[in-house]
């Protein structure tokens, strides 16, 4: 089958073009590399622009016969987002929607929407259920959510199948170092743990030690890239098989304290990476812990790298080779 792949070139989307790639998929990639990389890209056929660029995607679906979209182009900054919400609201929710106005348009019924654990704001309950209240807490998760309630409305009025997954925190890399994760400015926390063990940067900060959890510091549940990039694939198939529109976390199932981060970088750096203790940053819940049950029963979803350590070790594989990111290529 023929995937276009939104935001292809960015960290989720090009370990998920490198996956598909791998399962003898066609791929063809949209992006306008403002924060994607030319080199996370490999033997793909592309188009460089702007989902606002109606010319463009007419473009896009009138050369190519394309069963399913992948939308990953979005910004993904939630302090940015609380800053620049019109910013957001222009390149999330309005790029989305003449995206999905052309795929109507050119009867492209299938698509997979790369949404996230900011949809739901500060848990009533944990693990995270699909069902539970989603009041985000940020325009980034309000735009989100926005995109989702598109998507199904697009679905009872236009037949357009959709499935949204709701992504805990993304880490790790290609296992075979191919490819990782490079953002400017990096806000993630394995990441900078990482960039601190490679000595470009003055240690770590840890925001905030008073929070309700075991050690104070925030809970989060990391997901090893490869096994989202996989989760894309079975959605995409369950589309093309069954049709829907529908809803799934991605996440692990097991939190990870700051601190117990850190401490597993250590580990795996073998460096003696300085931490701080500095205040909280704004709107930090304290645990997110994703249910991901329903995927792993209805898409049949199964996580191979659900060890923090492991997903770390990939992490540091790319990093300590790419010590400038993808500018050492
Ligand atoms: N953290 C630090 N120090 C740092 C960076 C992060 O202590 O220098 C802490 C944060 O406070 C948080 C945890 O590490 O408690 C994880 O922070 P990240 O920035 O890596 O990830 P978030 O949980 O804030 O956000 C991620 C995605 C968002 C998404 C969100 C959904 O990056 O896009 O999960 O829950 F919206």
């Amino acid at each position: 089958m023929t995937i276009l792949v939104s935001g292809g070139a960015g960290y989720i989307g090009s370990h998920t073009v490198l996956y598909l790639q791998q399962q003898n998929e066609e791929v063809i990639v949209l992006d306008n590399f403002s924060k994607g990389h030319r080199n996370a890209l490999h033997d793909v056929k592309f188009y460089e622009g702007d989902l606002a660029d109606t010319v463009l995607l007419d473009k896009v679906f009138q050369e190519n016969k394309i069963d399913a979209i992948i939308h990953f182009a979005a910004s993904s900054l939630v302090g940015e987002s609380m800053e620049k919400p019109l910013d957001y609201y222009e390149n999330n929710v309005l790029s989305t929607f003449q995206l999905i106005k052309k795929a109507v348009e050119h009867n492209v019924n299938n698509i997979v929407f790369s949404s996230t654990a900011a949809t739901y704001g500060e848990p009533k309950n944990i693990p995270i259920l699909e069902t539970d209240p989603t009041i985000p807490t940020n325009p980034y998760g309000e735009t989100k959510l926005a995109i989702e309630k598109m998507l199904k409305w697009s679905y009872e009025a236009y037949g357009l199948n959709s499935i949204c997954l709701r992504y805990f925190n993304a880490a790790g890399a290609d296992p075979e170092g191919k490819i990782g994760e490079d953002h400017t400015p990096e806000s993630h926390l394995i990441p900078i743990v990482l960039e601190a063990a490679l000595g470009q940067r003055d240690g770590v900060k840890i925001f905030g030690d008073d929070y309700p959890t075991a050690d104070g510091t925030c809970i989060r549940d990391y997901i090893h890239v490869l096994d989202l990039a996989q989760a894309h694939y079975l959605a995409v198939q369950k589309l093309l098989n069954d049709g829907g529109c529908d809803v799934f976390n991605l996440g692990n199932g097991h939190g990870f304290s700051v601190k117990e981060v850190i401490e597993t970088c250590r580990k795996v750096t073998q460096k003696d990476i300085k931490a701080d203790v500095s205040p909280r940053r704004e709107g930090d819940p304290a645990q997110l812990i994703a249910s991901s049950d329903k995927a792993k029963n209805i898409l049949g979803w199964k996580p191979h790298y659900d060890n923090l350590e492991t997903m770390v070790q990939h992490a540091w594989n790319w990093h300590s080779t790419h010590v400038n990111g993808y500018k050492n290529k």
